[in-house]
């Protein structure tokens, strides 16, 4: 079966996390991902969090799925030439290096275009351009920078931030959106163009109903369904709004049977208005449906810690999973809190191809996660990451170069 990004050719020039999820869900898609690598060290995530002696890591098996690799040293005058021949066959360069590093290689923008007009050049950097442009960024930076961090925790702590990674993964995400929508272009201009995904930028976009907030905070001087409403203060910034659901439907996270021992036995409720009755019933406080005080979401936004105190009553006395089953049978949208360890072991996720297990080389199987994006004429099948240098005879011979050549290429240390 053929695959959507069939046929395009990406010089993945990316390391650590940000751009190699992006070239990651492209190699899914299909795309022949060539990852350049620094002789000798490669990705340094290669040898991060390692847990096993020198095997790849996860934190890089995880996101090179799918791809090839090459070392090509960039800096030496054939490695670069190398290079060249290599920009001259890619559709994309993706790069996350820090600010002008590509420059400083010599592969400016116009250099790039003299070689291959058509190549999308894609980057993903910490900051767009502003008094942060020059600074090296990793994910908490950007969240923190991004407006996630000051709008995440609770109103009497500090910032906090996200498991999920937003700054890296998720702007590897928006520069993949960037990256094909460029290539749709080309198709009609015949052009490449620079696709820049900024990492302060991508973290802002996922915290958009916080600005919308700011602005409501600003207009109105408060917002009732934060918990910092009715009896807290609202300062001139967006607060902290602990677990609150941030949308019209109230929610909370409250302790199910179990809490006192597992950290995870917790459920995600939320009072959404239209099956308030149902909500009342379930927890036995069948007066509340029509009593003034709480029938409306307007009369119940003053209580809203009491009424979650009263349902957390129920809910600690069932198991997430039990009560996630009683209140779907009411329509009543809630969802239990789920460790890593019940995720990896969920049937329903292998089945769908959400979670894989891998086999590698050198670490042996593994789990990873794999394509979230399901296209039903382009299904995704995940296989290993790449050995450091694995591809790079293959992929030379497919440039074009000799048995000869590309010994000498060694012996020179350019590859
Ligand atoms: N051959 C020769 N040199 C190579 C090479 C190769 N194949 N690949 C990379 N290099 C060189 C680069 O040219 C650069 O050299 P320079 O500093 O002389 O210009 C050098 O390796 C290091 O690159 P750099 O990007 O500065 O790495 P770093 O480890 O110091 O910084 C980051 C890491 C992530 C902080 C930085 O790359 C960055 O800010 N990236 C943009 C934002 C981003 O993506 N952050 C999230 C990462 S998950």
């Amino acid at each position: 079966m053929s695959k959507a990004l069939d046929g395009v050719r990406i010089l993945d020039f990316t390391h650590v996390q940000s751009g190699p999820t992006c070239t990651q869900l492209l190699a899914w898609f299909g795309a022949d991902v060539i990852k350049v690598e620094r002789a000798g060290a490669g990705d340094i995530t290669r040898e991060q969090l390692r847990d096993i002696p020198d095997v790849d890591s996860l934190y890089f098996t995880m996101l090179n799925h799918n791809k090839r690799s090459v070392t090509i040293d960039t800096k030496n005058p054939e490695g670069k030439l190398v290079l060249e021949a290599l920009i001259q066959k890619c559709d994309v360069l993706v790069e996350n290096f820090a600010p002008g590093a590509l420059d400083r290689m010599g592969f400016t923008w116009e250099r790039i275009q003299e070689l291959n007009p058509r190549m999308i050049v894609a980057s993903v950097k910490g900051f767009g351009p502003g008094p942060y442009e020059d600074c090296k960024v990793y994910e908490n930076v950007a969240q923190c920078a991004g407006g996630a961090a000051s709008t995440t925790g609770f109103d009497d702590g500090p910032p906090v931030v996200s498991g999920a990674q937003i700054g890296d993964s998720g702007t590897g995400l928006h520069l993949a959106l960037g990256i094909v929508t460029a290539l749709y272009q080309r198709t009609l201009t015949g052009r490449g163009q620079k696709v820049l995904a900024a990492m302060q930028d991508g973290v802002l976009n996922l915290c958009r109903v916080k600005l919308r907030d700011q602005q409501r905070l600003e207009r109105t001087g408060t917002m009732k369904e934060y918990p910092q409403y009715p009896n807290g203060t609202f300062g001139e910034a967006v607060p902290r709004a602990g677990n609150a659901s941030g949308g019209g439907q109230p929610g909370w996270i409250l302790k199910c049977k179990g809490w006192e021992t597992d950290p995870n036995a917790y459920i995600y409720f939320i009072t959404q208005a239209p099956v308030w009755a149902k909500i009342c019933n379930v927890i036995g406080k069948e007066e509340w449906a029509t009593d003034p005080n709480y029938a409306t979401p307007a009369a119940r936004l003053p209580h809203l810690k009491d009424i979650f105190a009263e349902i957390e009553r129920w809910t600690m006395t069932k198991t997430k999973f039990e009560a996630m089953q009683i209140l779907n049978k009411y329509d009543i949208p809630c969802g239990p809190i789920l460790s890593m360890k019940e995720i990896a072991e969920e049937p329903s996720l292998r089945k769908t191809g959400t979670i894989v297990e891998v086999d590698h080389p050198t670490r042996g199987k593994y789990l990873t996660v794999g394509n979230p994006i399901k296209l039903s004429d382009s299904p995704t099948e995940v296989t290993r990451s790449p050995l450091l240098g694995e591809h790079t005879e293959e992929v030379m011979t497919e440039l074009g170069y000799s048995p000869e050549q590309i010994s000498a290429l060694r012996t020179a240390g350019a590859i």
